[in-house]
């Protein structure tokens, strides 16, 4: 028993790998932008906002202040281990195997899976280039075929999809739907990382630029198309104009597309190795990206929302090009500049993620729990080879047999889920006396947290009576499993209050894991079924496998 709480002590020193402290915060900054701004706010933001309306922002709000306080976790975290590692280095010194395990397999659900979606995202933006300049792909050459499908039976209103159900040639009775250029770019980003690209600075000083130049230009030409009566349509609820119209069910439903667009800032932990003192630079750089990335949301979810009516979204993967194409606002050279653009900035976020991937098997295969080969580094591009290959595999063949939807949903909770750890680790971890470099403030949360509480639920009682009224009154099946969600939450809540009370926990990873939960009820159940069965093949993996290959193992 006691092998699964086995922990990993690490005794190397920063710097110890030889590479060079060249980064300071702007740098840190640059590169949390290029792993960050990408597919969630050039394709989920259109999801988002159809399920959610104008008062989506409330959920970017929110999701903004759960990272920062994940992103102090994370610090905490890597100012204690004097390596540069994820979320599983951190876990695995602390925690012991077990829980280390746990998180490289949910970080696979951020990085291979999450990639998934940015390659369907790069093709959307790809093909509407294309179109933009007389090349059209068949359409049933641009999706996947259960994203067809789907619209086809559910008479859906984007036509693209249920034209390629409608014109798809077929062999033996099954229809031939492949999204062609996700799969495309998919096996480009894995040659690059497989022969190796050098992160450098400036190139990507010069990308994070023209992301961020693009996303002004789409705020400045697009607040001249706003008409403000889009930001309070009519409440499916109540028949009232609303910001809600959805109600907030509504908008907690859009979590996977909201939360999609923040997941990257982790990534930059990595970099600790390569950062002039660290321990302070990493922190200030996480949290400065974190809060411009809330900041950007924010304007343009309301430009977005003010330019077209929210309910056109439905279906949308390129949302920003989308805005300006002739059944909206009519400027064919932004949605061309836009679409152009966005294939860059997508693609930066691709190779953050492919790179990343490989590296966290590399550290876990080195701890024997993953096969040796996940080590083996090429002799002449001394890249983790095969490792990148089976991520380029991972990534590929859901693309054929998945679709949009569905991958957001399990890559947010998965991520979303590691975050949760992360948090409640932090809570967990003895104090220090001697503090070098970063360290999380301990702040008592014993009085303050159980207040907060009480406060919250105090205030919700008062403004949404009626949630507690008809409890078990329920118009839709996405309220029912929300309100579901949020009594498993208060429950939780009150649990964690009395603990801080009790144990006088620290306050800010307390209202990390209290924010971080929250984002968990808008997840519907059919993906907690999903994330269920993906957490059981993991632990079947971890003792059928790892408990015994482990490094570890041998010292006992
Ligand atoms: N936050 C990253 C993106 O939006 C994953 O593409």
């Amino acid at each position: 028993m006691n092998q699964i709480f086995r922990k990993k002590t690490y005794s190397g020193t920063p710097g110890g790998y030889g590479l060079q402290r060249v980064l300071g915060v702007w740098d840190i900054v640059f590169f949390g932008i290029a792993a960050i701004i990408g597919a969630g706010s050039f394709s989920s933001l259109g999801e988002a906002v159809y399920k959610g309306g104008p008062g989506v922002i409330l959920l970017y709000l929110i999701c903004g202040v759960a990272c920062t306080f994940t992103a102090l976790c994370y610090a905490e975290f890597a100012s204690r281990i004097p390596v540069a590692g994820s979320a599983y280095t951190y876990a695995y010194a602390s925690f012991g195997e077990l829980a280390a395990w746990v998180i490289g397999w949910a970080l696979i659900m951020e990085y291979s899976f999450g990639n998934i979606y940015v390659a369907f995202s790069w093709s959307d933006y790809f093909t509407s280039m294309l179109d933009r300049i007389g090349i059209h792909i068949p359409d049933y050459f641009t999706c996947s075929y259960p994203e067809a499908k789907k619209a086809f039976l559910g008479h859906s209103k984007n036509q693209q999809l249920v034209r390629a159900w409608d014109t798809a040639p077929e062999i033996g009775g099954l229809k031939i739907i492949a999204d062609l250029p996700a799969l495309l770019i998919n096996g480009l980003i894995t040659a690059l990382c497989y022969i190796g690209v050098r992160e450098s600075k400036n190139f990507n000083n010069l990308l994070v630029i023209l992301k961020l130049a693009v996303i002004l230009l789409i705020i400045i030409v697009g607040s001249r198309f706003i008409d403000t009566s889009n930001w309070t349509p009519v409440s499916k609820i109540t028949g009232e104009p609303s910001f809600l119209p959805n109600g907030i069910a509504g908008v907690m439903s859009a979590v996977s597309g909201v939360f999609f667009a923040y997941m990257g800032f982790d990534a930059l932990s990595t970099l600790s190795e390569e950062t002039k003192d660290p321990q302070r630079t990493l922190p200030k750089g996480m949290l400065i990206s974190l809060a411009l990335c809330t900041l950007i949301y924010i304007i343009l979810t309301l430009v977005v929302t003010g330019m077209v009516d929210y309910r056109k979204f439905d279906g949308v993967g390129d949302p920003l090009s989308f805005i300006f194409q002739p059944e909206n606002v009519d400027l064919p050279w932004m949605e061309f500049t836009v679409s152009a653009i966005a294939i860059v900035a997508i693609t930066t976020v691709l190779l953050v993620f492919q790179m990343g991937q490989p590296r966290i098997w590399y550290a876990m295969s080195r701890d024997g729990l993953m096969p040796g080969r996940f080590q083996e580094v090429h002799p002449k591009f001394k890249t983790p080879s095969f490792a990148t290959i089976i991520t380029g595999i991972i990534v590929g063949i859901p693309i054929l047999f998945t679709d949009k939807t569905f991958i957001l949903d399990f890559t947010s909770i998965g991520t979303i889920f590691a975050f949760v750890l992360v948090c409640g680790g932090v809570l967990m971890l003895p104090p220090r006396d001697k503090a070098d470099g970063f360290r999380l403030p301990y702040i008592s949360g014993q009085w303050i947290f159980p207040l907060l509480f009480l406060t919250g639920l105090g205030l919700f009682c008062l403004f949404d009576a009626d949630f507690f009224r008809n409890l078990f009154q329920f118009e839709s099946a996405v309220e029912r499993e929300f309100k579901i969600s949020v009594m498993i939450y208060l429950i939780i809540l009150a649990v964690l209050s009395v603990f801080a009370f009790t144990r006088k926990l620290s306050l800010i990873p307390l209202l990390g894991l209290a924010s971080c939960l929250y984002l968990l009820t808008g997840m519907s159940h059919e993906n907690w079924l999903w994330f269920g069965l993906w957490f059981g093949i993991g632990l079947v993996v971890y003792f059928w496998y790892g408990r015994k290959h482990s490094a570890l193992a041998g010292g006992e």
